[in-house]
């Protein structure tokens, strides 16, 4: 009776504790398991998170580069009097009288050497960018300053259209 008693007690003991770590095991497997699932989820939206705008980039990058033999097309034909217009956008920042605002002077700035208005404040960026303003270099900034000067400190997104961008560096090449 007693070996029974003690034989009982010890197979329920152990049954018990079999199913007390069969269910921890569960349990920890439920965790383990959503932990996963959440873990994975996030992870596939931060590749799709990242791969869409590297497909865009690459995107705005092959139509810059179509834009590039377009640009000279239409700068053959460019017209100041609409630039003018198109120079309303810069008007806040940039004067052309000589005179430096949140911006240095633009007048004579076709042609002119980067960064080399005396006085002003250019961003480290810009003075590292070197090179001549030329009508192409100019172009090519004016599409997006942020993306060709990084860390420019000119506040503006940029002219995408490139007849606007053709006719205000045509404005500006007048502007001496
Ligand atoms: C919100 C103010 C702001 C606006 C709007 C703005 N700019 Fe600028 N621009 C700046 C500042 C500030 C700098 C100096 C950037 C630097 O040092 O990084 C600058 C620099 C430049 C430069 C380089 C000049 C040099 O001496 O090297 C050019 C060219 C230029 N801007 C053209 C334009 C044109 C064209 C427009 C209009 C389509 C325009 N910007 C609109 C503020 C502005």
């Amino acid at each position: 009776m007693f070996d029974t008693m003690t034989v009982t007690k010890a197979a329920g003991a152990l049954i018990g504790s079999l199913l007390f770590l069969l269910l921890m095991s569960w349990a920890a497997s439920g965790i383990f398991h959503v932990g996963t699932a959440g873990h994975g989820g996030e992870g596939e939206e931060i590749v799709q998170a990242y791969t869409i705008p590297v497909e865009d980039a690459g995107a705005d990058a092959e139509e810059a580069v179509e834009e590039g033999p377009d640009f000279a097309t239409v700068m053959a034909s460019a017209d100041a009097a609409a630039g003018e217009k198109v120079f309303g956008k810069c008007k806040a920042c940039h004067k052309l009288d000589g005179n430096d605002g949140v911006g240095p002077h633009l007048n004579g700035v076709v042609g002119r050497t980067v960064a080399s208005v005396e006085g002003f404040n250019y961003s480290d960026p810009m003075k590292e960018h070197g090179g001549d303003w030329t009508p192409e270099a100019l172009e090519e900034f004016l599409t997006s300053p942020k993306t060709v000067v990084k860390g420019t400190k000119m506040a503006f997104a940029g002219l995408p259209k490139v007849e606007d961008r053709a006719n205000l560096i045509a404005y500006l090449e007048g502007q001496q």
